[in-house]
């Protein structure tokens, strides 16, 4: 079995003193474990705190985003090594929200995934279609072509690392999330399209999230699918006690 992948991407929420107190809040509630990743992507002005506040935990720390350069004049933005340098061990990738409103494409994707494994940082790789293209019934080939785009030219050795997230936007803090059965289907066509690229060893490694209104009530069925190895999930990872109840339903698959 695939060992199940928690993740919280907080997004654009939390002051400093309120990660810090969320950190604090854990503290007590989760047990050390090896039976699950639990992984926090707080917003990146906390991510070397949270690195240091978090040892000792069974929790680790992931970016929100990345550039794809090592260094050089590109204002505003984090490199790889930043990253690593602080401790960071995973990075979020093509989130729906940075194609939507930062000009993510396919091809940037590709360049963040490579840099990402260079840097060895683990990415977590998002994919999911609007609602418009689900009703068109071009689910498939949009994911298709997503995880196909970003796995371009990435080794077997690193593929079988990386984590792929299936975020449908329709189902992106709009409390409507994809029926277990529908999620599943989906990764079940992501694992096939990553047998076609690389082999059936190395998909079958590949871990696979589901992201999109995911909560204490609906992670258990969605995590006994037989494609779906984790949660991306938004909203109801900003509360402590929500966000250890979806750790210990990882831990307790
Ligand atoms: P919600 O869990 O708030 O729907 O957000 C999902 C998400 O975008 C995680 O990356």
């Amino acid at each position: 079995m695939r060992k199940p992948i928690i993740a919280g991407n907080w997004k654009m929420y939390k002051t400093l003193d309120e990660a810090v107190a969320f950190i604090d809040a854990l503290a007590g509630k989760l047990k050390e474990t090896d039976k699950a990743d639990i992984v926090i992507c707080p917003p990146a002005p906390y991510l070397a705190t949270l690195v240091e506040k978090s040892k000792g935990l069974p929790v680790r720390i992931g970016a929100q985003t990345m550039h794809e350069e090592v260094e050089g004049a590109f204002t505003g933005e984090i490199s790889p090594t930043m990253l690593s340098s602080i401790g960071v061990e995973f990075v979020v990738l093509g989130h729906s929200e940075r194609r939507q409103y930062y000009n993510e494409t396919d091809e940037s994707v590709n360049r963040k995934v490579k840099s990402a494994f260079e840097h060895k940082l683990t990415p977590i790789v998002c994919v999911g279609e609007s609602l418009e293209q689900r009703e068109g019934n071009a689910t498939a080939d949009i994911v298709s072509d997503q995880v196909k785009k970003a796995f371009s030219e990435i080794s077997e050795k690193d593929a079988a690392t990386a984590i792929v997230a299936y975020e449908p936007i329709w189902a992106i803090g709009t409390g409507r999330t994809a029926t277990a059965e529908d999620a599943n289907e989906v990764c079940a066509q992501i694992r096939a399209v990553l047998t076609d690229l690389y082999s059936d060893s190395v998909a079958q490694a590949i871990r696979i999230q589901y992201g999109g209104s995911v909560k204490p009530g609906n992670i258990k069925e969605l995590l006994s699918m037989s494609d779906i190895d984790g949660a991306l999930v938004g909203g109801a990872s900003l509360d402590p006690e929500s966000f250890t109840a979806l750790a210990e339903a990882g831990v307790n698959v």
